[in-house]
Formats: C-alpha cells, structure tokens, sequence
C-alpha cells in the first residue's frame, strides 16, 4: 500500500526535538503523572502492575468511563486506539475500498487527506470560509458529499482555524449524510478545549451516520499517553476492533489505567478549565503580538483549541517561511500549506506566557523584514 508523506507529521517528527522551541503543537502544555496523581492516579499500584497486554479494545471500565460521555452509548459502542490518529486510521481502514468517494473538510488536519487515497478512494474537498466565519461552502460541499460518498470526515472544533460549527451547519451536515447513506466521522479532539464559548457540541446522537473520534491529546493536556478512541455503531466498532488486532493489538497498559482516571467526569472538567485558563492567559498576548504588525498579520481568534492560524500579507510561500524561521530562529511553527491553506501559518497557543512570547519576538523579527517587502 503506497502512501503519501504526511507532510506536516514528518516534518513535525523532524524538527520538533531539534529546535528550541517548538510552537508547531496544538494541544495545551501536558499534564505531568504528579498532577494526575493528586487527581487519584495511583502511582504506587502502577510501579506494581505487571507490565502484561492490555484488553485489546480498551479495558471494561475505561469504556464504561468513556461510554458515560457519550449519550446512549455503552461499552460496545467504543474502542479505545492509540491515540485519535489510530481511531481515524482503523476506521478508514474499516469503511472504504477502492472505488469509495470520501468527503474532506479542508483546512484540516491532513490525515484524512492521505489515508482514503492510499487505500484506493477519491477525496472531494469542501472548504470552510473565512470570510464567512468559516461556515462550510454549502456548494461545495453537496458535490463533494453525493450518493458515491462513503464517509465524510471534518474537524470540530476545528484544526487549525479553532472555529466550531453553528448547530444549523451540523444539522446540514447530517441531514446530508443520511440523504446519501454516508458516515459522518466527526474528530472531536478538540472539543473542551473552548476558550471563552460553551463546551462545544457533540455530533454524537444526531444520526445512526454519526461516528465520533476523540483522545486525551489536547483538550486533556495528556497526548503522551497515546489514548485516543471511537465512538459508534457496534458493528462498525466491532470491525474496527478486528483492525486493530492486526495492527497494534491494544493500548498501552500503563495509559489505559491513566485514562480512567483522565475521563472521570470530575477530573476532565478539572482538565478542562486548567487548558482554558491556560488558552484564556495566552490569546491576549497573541493578538497583541499579531496587532503590532499594523494589518501584515490577520487572524480571527480561536474559539478553541491551542491554535493560531493567521494569514500573512506576503507571496512567499507558507513553507519557505516557516523554514527561514526554524533556521534563523530556531522556532517550529507550521505552514499553511500542511494545512491545506496557503498563505497562513498556524502558531502554538498553549505553551507558558513566557516561551510564548520569547517565540513570538523571534518569529517578528523574521516576520519584520517580510512585512516591509511589497505584497
Ligand atoms: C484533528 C486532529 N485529529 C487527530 C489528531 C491526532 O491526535 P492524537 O494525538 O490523539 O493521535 C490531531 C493532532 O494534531 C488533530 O489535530
């Protein structure tokens, strides 16, 4: 199976422990053990655990955990992966063959954009747009999801714009899926990491098309652990669990007991006001610091999620920037490009004030000599 180079992952795994400072992230700064300690992770039963497989689709009681998130769902309706990137995988790996179309949200994390293709499907994009606080292009999106559609896959909230679907955009949206028999897979990943908007809706509920994919990388703060899961029908979770004993056969033990704890209720509420304090610290220095560039810089804030994607006044490619950036400056950031959006850069939102704002003087000063070219 060949695929194509997930060009931001790569050059992510690149760079990232190479430079000094690494804003191409997008989750908040992790939690430690220590913290997750004090929130009942039992640290002394874990230096005793025998280190053995785990149960291949997620222990019993993390899927009731998980199950208890997710309205009518109980534990046959979840596998727990490794990590959101293994959920997704295992379902593209599930849901399509050759000759399948797949519908893609863009701009997007691309991993949905490289998977369908290498496994024989064709990807129609729709775009979300800006200028339309990044409500979908319904044109575009009614080509894109037709009766040869199997599955449509977007982000929400969304990666890299941090924009969140109007309830009447997602109604749409199922209301279309069902129209042509596709899946609906919605990456919730982010959702909890709102900043100052409510707790963002799930799709979970609206429709038997609906499939929800999610994980302890970002809203949680917890992305080490590599635990991610789905949600949904058990039939599709029970082929997907066949999927994952060929390839990972389960999820690490040691993680599985740290995501029972991570998904309480009591303590993922605590996870989650940790990363919106952290997001709500940080956005006014952001702003502040894209305001300085007198309009060569624009964004639209966040509602949520540790990102910051702008848009640049300038012709020169995204990934020239950002690669004039890492060497002079030594700073990681991600291009519009990888993104599936020229002309924009997406910068870190969740690091502490003061590395953030140490990134972003040296990413001005590369920015400054650009600013002052013709755009
Ligand atoms: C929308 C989206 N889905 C999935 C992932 C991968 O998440 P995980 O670390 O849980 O595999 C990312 C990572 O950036 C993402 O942005």
């Amino acid at each position: 199976m060949k695929i194509d180079q997930f060009e931001m992952e790569r050059m992510q795994s690149t760079w990232e422990n190479l430079v000094e400072m690494d804003m191409s992230e997008s989750g908040v700064r992790p939690v430690t053990l220590r913290e997750l300690g004090e929130m009942g992770l039992d640290l002394d039963a874990i230096l005793d655990t025998p280190l053995t497989y785990s149960q291949s689709n997620g222990t019993i009681p993390l899927r009731e955990n998980l199950a208890a998130l997710y309205l009518g769902a109980t534990p046959g309706h979840i596998e727990v992966t490794n990590g959101t990137s293994e959920a997704n995988y295992l379902l593209a790996l599930t849901l399509l063959r050759d000759g399948d179309e797949v519908a893609f949200e863009v701009p997007n994390y691309m991993q949905f954009w490289g998977m369908p293709k290498s496994l024989g499907a064709k990807v129609n994009c729709f775009h979300l747009r800006i200028d339309q606080d990044w409500e979908p292009d319904w044109d575009e999106f009614d080509r894109a999801v037709n009766p040869r559609t199997r599955l449509v896959y977007l982000s929400n909230p969304n990666n890299p714009s941090g924009s969140v679907l109007s309830h009447d955009a997602m109604q749409r949206i199922v209301a279309r899926c069902e129209a042509v028999g596709a899946y609906l897979l919605a990456d919730e990943v982010y959702q909890g990491a709102e900043i100052h908007c409510a707790r963002t809706r799930s799709f979970w509920g609206m429709s038997d098309r609906v499939i929800v994919t999610s994980g302890l990388s970002k809203a949680y703060g917890i992305p080490g652990v590599r635990i991610g899961w789905i949600v949904g029908p058990p039939d599709v979770i029970a082929e997907c669990w066949t999927q994952h004993d060929y390839i990972t056969i389960c999820p690490n033990k040691i993680s599985d007991a740290v995501a029972r704890v991570a998904v309480k209720a009591e303590n993922r509420e605590k996870l989650y006001v940790r990363t919106r304090s952290i997001l709500q610290h940080n956005l006014p220095i952001m702003q502040a610091w894209v305001d300085s560039f007198g309009g060569f810089l624009t964004f639209r804030e966040p509602r949520a999620g540790a990102l910051c994607l702008m848009r640049y006044r300038s012709t020169t490619p995204s990934y020239e920037l950002c690669e004039r950036i890492r060497v002079n400056q030594s700073v990681l950031i991600v291009p519009g490009v990888h993104l599936g959006l020229e002309g924009f850069l997406r910068i870190w939102l969740g690091g502490k004030p003061e590395f953030l704002t140490e990134g972003l003087r040296r990413i001005g000063l590369e920015l400054a000599g650009e600013a002052s070219l013709p755009a």
